[in-house]
């Protein structure tokens, strides 16, 4: 099923002026002379060392991406013996086998990552490479929709010799001593988004980073606004405006309910904005305390708003609400 890599080949292709070709000033974590296993099995690579277009660009996105993370996943490793990460909506699993990789081979730090999507074709698939790779003993995979995610049972069922019962705690204290470290949603489609937050928040992660795509729940109800008196008019009635606005309003509303409800959260550019428009990464670091003038930030942006409200305000509604009242 797998192409089998040709390293003679590979290191032959790879001459000094293709290499200066790929890197130009860059430099690259993940390169083709010295990953090419993980590659090919990716499909980032053919088995004799090229690389097409397309290729080429993803190859310079996951290093992107892996280069952009990297400070934040040492920082973890530092603090945590064994490094628990999640990855929902993983689809091809490329963040969950290129973390399993670096884990295994460049930082050799003890890692358990579960990986899960709602379609078993991929998650067969993603199983597969993990095997073909050696990487399956530290990471795992389930079919399992966002909707239904369930740490603790995928925990205990994917990797029970690492959860640890011994002492004598609530559940509550047991979950989040078996949290995972690192919660990572990319390019889960619209509401999705927000209910990957919500467990990252709810499991008390102590880094999110979700790639949010296709922000579609809050255009929809700006279609519907009838109130001409909106000051916000001339975006709900235009499509294009619409719903690049509303994509932009949703994850302002993502990140200052994070912000609100314990995480330190930016919105960054997480692969180059030439490879595709789907860049924004809201990257948030749990800081425990719920903060204020976050809170107020939201509720004044709820004000220019006007009209509409996502998935996560509403699985959020309650600590809102309570944390409201101070204000
Ligand atoms: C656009 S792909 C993103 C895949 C991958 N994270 C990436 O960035 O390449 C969206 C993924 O979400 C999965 N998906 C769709 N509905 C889902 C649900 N309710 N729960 C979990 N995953 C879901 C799809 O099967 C698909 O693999």
């Amino acid at each position: 099923m797998f192409k089998s890599v040709d390293r003679a080949a590979i290191l032959k292709y790879w001459t000094a002026e293709r290499k200066k070709q790929l890197l130009g000033s860059k430099k690259l974590l993940l390169l083709p002379w010295e990953a090419p296993d993980v590659l090919v099995t990716m499909d980032l690579m053919n088995p004799e060392g090229s690389l097409t277009r397309s290729q080429t660009k993803k190859l310079l996105q996951v290093n992107h991406m892996l280069g952009l993370l990297r400070p934040t996943l040492q920082t973890l490793a530092s603090q945590h013996s064994l490094l628990r990460i999640a990855e929902g909506a993983a689809g091809n699993s490329y963040v969950s086998l290129l973390l399993a990789w670096y884990f295994t081979a460049v930082e050799k730090h003890p890692v358990m990552i579960i990986a899960t999507d709602s379609n078993p074709k991929v998650v067969a698939q993603s199983e597969a490479r993990a095997k073909h790779l050696g990487l399956d003993k530290v990471l795992k995979f389930a079919c399992q929709g966002l909707e239904s995610f369930d740490w603790k049972q995928l925990f205990q069922t994917l990797f029970p010799e690492h959860w640890d019962d011994s002492k004598e705690e609530s559940a509550e204290e047991s979950l989040k001593r078996h949290r995972p470290h690192f919660f990572v949603t990319l390019h889960a489609c619209d509401s999705l988004s927000c209910k990957a937050i919500h467990h990252g928040m709810e499991l008390k992660a102590d880094v999110l980073a979700i790639a949010p795509c296709c922000q579609a729940e809050l255009a929809a109800q700006w279609k519907e606004v009838k109130d001409l008196s909106s000051p916000m008019r001339a975006i709900f009635n235009s499509p294009q405006l619409r719903r690049a606005t509303a994509a932009d309003f949703t994850d302002t509303i993502r990140l200052l309910l994070l912000r609100s409800l314990g995480y330190d959260c930016e919105a960054i550019e997480f692969v180059p904005s030439e490879h595709t428009p789907k860049n924004r990464l809201l990257l948030a670091q749990r800081r425990r305390q719920y903060d204020l003038k976050s809170l107020q930030d939201y509720v004044d942006f709820k004000g220019v708003c006007g009209s509409g409200s996502i998935e996560l305000e509403r699985l959020a509604q309650g600590q809102i609400d309570q944390f409201r009242q101070k204000l």
